[in-house]
């Protein structure tokens, strides 16, 4: 399973990586906002520093809904860094648009994806992943959970080859559970990462073998 950090703060990007468990890195137009990252030129340096911490794949959104501009963006994006995959949302251009990139062998991620028709799409067009927003569902009272085995079922039917990255993925049990399903990647924020070391027994063995230790020494 890969674990992909979601976020556009860099310095939470090399936390994670420094851990030596990230795989890559997702971002999309909310959270550039979020780092105060404004402006169509700062928004592409701050993809190509991304790029330069982690050593995997970057998924970078396009802004157009249009056919022509979603691939005009998307290549421009897809030229700045071979790390980059180009993030599309599930609407009737993105899906043409994703087929065009998949002929050009350039890298897709489909967003915005709430169902497994949705998903089954996506896979037609050929997207490298698909991002089903698993945390966005559990918001209005439906399990994300159920929506990742949906897919999952559905694509190991037919053997597509998609990647499904679980994404507004929220906590630990989310991460746990989509390895359990067998997500392909899960995207979230450092703290779901970092929920799996935790356990309160690891923390009182480690006192007791390191006072232990102090009592011979
Ligand atoms: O990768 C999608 C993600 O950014 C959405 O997460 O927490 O805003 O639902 P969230």
């Amino acid at each position: 399973m890969k674990f992909f950090i979601d976020t556009a703060n860099l310095d939470q990007i090399r936390e994670a990586q420094d851990l030596g468990v990230l795989d890559g890195v997702t971002t999309n137009p909310s959270l550039m906002a979020k780092e105060g990252i404004t402006g169509r030129n700062n928004i592409l340096k701050h993809y190509v520093d991304i790029c330069e911490i982690v050593d995997g794949d970057v998924s970078a959104e396009v802004i157009a809904t249009d056919f022509d501009g979603i691939v005009k963006e998307g290549e421009q994006l897809a030229d700045l860094h071979e790390q980059i995959v180009v993030k599309v949302p599930m609407i009737k251009e993105g899906v043409k648009a994703i087929k065009y990139f998949t002929d050009k062998g350039i890298r897709t991620n489909c967003t915005l994806v709430f169902s497994a028709g949705q998903a089954l799409l996506a896979a037609k067009a050929g997207a490298t992943y698909v991002s089903p927003f698993i945390g966005r569902l559990d918001d209005i009272s439906t399990d994300g959970l159920n929506l990742i085995a949906e897919i999952r079922l559905i694509y190991d039917n037919y053997g597509f080859e998609t990647e499904i990255l679980a994404a507004s993925v929220r906590h630990t049990m989310h991460v746990l559970e989509c390895a359990k399903i067998g997500a392909d990647v899960m995207t979230g924020p450092l703290s779901s990462i970092e929920g799996l070391l935790k356990h309160p027994l690891t923390d009182i063995g480690l006192e007791k073998f390191l006072a232990d230790y102090k009592k011979g020494n």
